[in-house]
């Protein structure tokens, strides 16, 4: 679904208008005018920004990063939902952090358990959190505990990540405010991307926080790339003055929509009954629980004898627990195809549920 005919056009007008400056080193914030158009889509959605809020990043995998070299010192507790974003565990984790994991229900991160985590790890520098069509599970953080989030780490006085990539991919039920909407004193660090809404390829992604905090990430991005490729911020910011891009994120939702629908579907026609899974009203993901023993690494394995994958959930805790998870992805393959491939994951788990003398 990448906009290929008019990025060639945004890519010719870059060029014949700015010539060489386009291809130029450039400062480290970001190109001005694609700030200015993130924080017209920011003030859309809730969160009022100047540009002297904003970053552009490598991708908001870089915003993860510099958030981790940044904030956490050697056994600094990082509270995150459990299961949580892998590339994250593994950026956090490369500055020796520790996680402490926070149950999740069908409505996200759930408030009492966080609330006794801060209490148990006055150490914690930061709450990460992906509250909307989370990956991996798909599941939204509801707005009273959107609130409460608020309100905790602003009596425990811990910052809170909020890493947004598919809030804007919502296909589904009513939208809601990011975190940071709710944010009184400055604790929010914002980060989405265009990775989800446009092409991940071009690698840009923004931090929106408190100006002395952008600041220091400024002094932290020097050292790792200078600045974000300036070309693809310039290609980016023509393409949005030259088209709408809400209408071009309202195809790719209705095309997420119909394919997620489909794999629901699928998972009531082939999998077996009892299952627990996630039903997204957004993103690109489906989490479903297995029954506890069932162990999916070993059904990833028989089912890629089979020529079908999915991504076993295992490694999404960041302590090392259950076992028994799988993410699927809906948002990448047509109908027939998630048709056929979730007869074959059925199939699987059928073989290894009976095997396993559960649900039979
Ligand atoms: C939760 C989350 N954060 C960050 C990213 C990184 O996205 P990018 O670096 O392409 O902006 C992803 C990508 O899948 C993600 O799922």
């Amino acid at each position: 679904m990448f906009p290929v005919e008019a990025l060639k056009n945004a890519c010719n007008a870059v060029l014949n208008e700015e010539g060489a400056a386009s291809l130029q080193y450039s400062t480290t914030e970001g190109y001005i005018p694609l700030r200015e158009a993130i924080c017209q889509r920011m003030k859309v959605i809730g969160i009022n920004s100047t540009i002297e809020n904003v970053l552009i990043t490598s991708g908001s995998q870089q915003a993860i990063d510099l958030t981790g070299r940044l904030f956490i010192n050697e056994g600094d507790t990082i509270i995150c939902e459990s299961p949580t974003y892998l590339a994250a565990i593994n950026a956090f984790k490369s500055y020796n952090a520790k996680f402490v994991e926070v149950a999740m229900d069908d409505d996200g991160m759930v408030m009492e358990e966080l609330e006794k985590k801060l209490q148990e790890h006055p150490n914690t520098k930061f709450i990460y959190t992906i509250p909307d069509f989370q990956n991996p599970t798909g599941r939204t953080l509801k707005l009273e505990r959107r609130k409460r989030m608020i309100e905790l780490a602003n009596q425990y006085d811990v910052l809170i990540v909020e890493d947004n990539p598919y809030g804007a991919v919502r296909f589904a039920g009513e939208e809601l405010p990011p975190v940071k909407h709710f944010d009184t004193e400055s604790r929010v660090i914002y980060m989405s991307t265009f990775s989800k809404i446009f092409t991940p390829g071009l690698r840009l992604g923004w931090i929106c926080a408190d100006e002395s905090f952008i600041d220091k990430y400024v002094a932290f991005k020097q050292t790792a790339d200078l600045h974000t490729d300036s070309f693809a911020q310039r290609i980016t910011a023509k393409y949005m003055e030259l088209y709408d891009m809400e209408e071009h994120i309202k195809k790719i939702k209705a095309v997420y929509k119909t394919r997620c629908t489909e794999m629901l579907r699928s998972i009531e026609e082939f999998f077996p009954k009892n299952l627990s899974y996630s039903k997204p009203e957004g993103g690109l993901f489906i989490w479903v629980e297995l029954p506890e023993g069932v162990d999916s690494t070993y059904i990833f394995t028989e089912c890629l004898k089979n020529n079908v994958a999915f991504v076993p959930g295992a490694p999404f805790f960041p302590n090392g627990t259950k076992n028994n998870t799988l993410r699927l992805n809906y948002s990448n393959m047509p109908k027939d195809k998630i048709i056929e491939g979730m007869k074959r994951i059925g199939e699987v788990v059928h073989r290894e549920l009976e095997k396993e003398k559960l649900f039979y």
